[in-house]
């Protein structure tokens, strides 16, 4: 491969935990044994940076963790790393650990902070990693496709329910600023209707959409709705109780919260976290730095940290549309 020889790396794991975390610290560590390098987990992400929190790993550290969601090092939002000393902090432990490159394996948050530190001179490759699919870079991230099956298991039950009692059910997924977990949740769960940060819904249009399911001789109606829409399950749950027997329906709500980043890693995200994950050592040793792995045109790709920083990946337009016209 060319490249130079790394002696020792490290890798955490940031922000949201995602399922495929600790598929993708199980193949950094094993490509960085191959590589003839010593491996370094840092605990608790930027934190645990800032701190020194450093174990070193080896191949049986990291086995039996594939199939494990979560992430063994432990992950956390670190608003001291924000800060100019926090980061100065986390560089001079890099140094004092003789660490020559670092893996971090996370969401935008997560890359802020990897870029940060190659604007700074350090040798980073970020791994695309966030149940929210948010990511510019990288059409799909880990975590995304566990994350939409623990939603459609839901989704499905509800149904089952729904249709007993002619309800209407709101499922409330995650997704504080992108709607993709909603959308997708909605389009392969068959909701009635989709509610997603990106675009402002009335009410009363998702009662609209609710009374139209049951003309159309539907005997549910799902709604779909994002932790970040506006407005939000809660909010449209308020609204229909307000309204009463006018609206001709009963409603309940499902809040899926958490339980969407806590499950078994599918096939999908392993696989994925597996490549993702190897590549960024490789990318480390081939001596290529300061750009995130991700997945393009289902190729493994790399995109600089900066332009990551600065794209936006919209939600596409063509999904919308299925999801309007597969409601039927
Ligand atoms: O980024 C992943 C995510 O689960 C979002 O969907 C959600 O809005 C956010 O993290 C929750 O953050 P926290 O774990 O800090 O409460």
């Amino acid at each position: 491969m060319g490249g130079i020889q790394l002696k020792r790396m490290a890798v955490l794991t940031s922000g949201g935990d995602a399922p495929g975390m600790n598929a993708a610290i199980r193949a950094v560590v094993r490509t960085g044994l191959e590589q003839g390098c010593e491996v370094f987990g840092v605990e608790h992400g930027y934190a645990g940076l800032i701190a020194g929190k450093f174990i070193e790993l080896g191949a049986r550290d990291v086995g039996g963790i594939i199939q494990r969601g979560g992430t063994m090092l432990g992950s956390a939002r670190c608003p001291e790393f924000r800060t100019e000393e926090g980061r100065t902090k986390a560089l001079r432990e890099l140094n004092q650990k003789r660490i020559e490159g670092l893996v971090v394996i996370g969401g935008n948050g997560s890359q802020t902070g990897a870029n940060s530190l190659a604007a700074a001179g350090f040798p980073v490759v970020g791994v695309a990693s966030t149940i929210d699919n948010d990511l510019y870079g990288s059409e799909i991230t880990i975590g995304v496709d566990t994350a939409l099956n623990i939603a459609l298991e839901t989704i499905d039950r509800l149904k089952v329910t729904a249709s007993s009692h002619q309800r209407a059910m709101l499922v409330e997924v995650m997704g504080r600023d992108c709607g993709y977990l909603a959308l997708m949740a909605g389009i392969t769960g068959g909701a009635e209707a989709v509610l997603i940060p990106e675009y402002e819904t009335q009410p009363e249009e998702v009662v609209r959409e609710i009374r139209r399911a049951y003309e159309r001789g539907k005997p549910h109606a799902i709604v779909v709705v994002a932790e970040g829409a506006r407005p939000n399950a809660q909010g449209l749950a308020q609204y229909v109780k307000e309204q009463g027997a006018r609206l001709g329906f009963e409603l309940r709500v499902t809040i899926l919260g958490y339980s969407q980043r806590g499950g078994t890693p599918t096939y999908f995200d392993r696989y994925l976290a597996s490549r993702l994950g190897a590549a960024a050592v490789e990318q480390l040793a081939a001596g290529k730095h300061g750009v995130l792995v991700g997945i393009q045109k289902s190729e493994v790709a790399t995109t600089p940290l900066a332009e990551v920083m600065a794209g936006k990946k919209p939600l596409d337009p063509r999904m919308l549309e299925l999801a309007r016209v597969l409601a039927k």
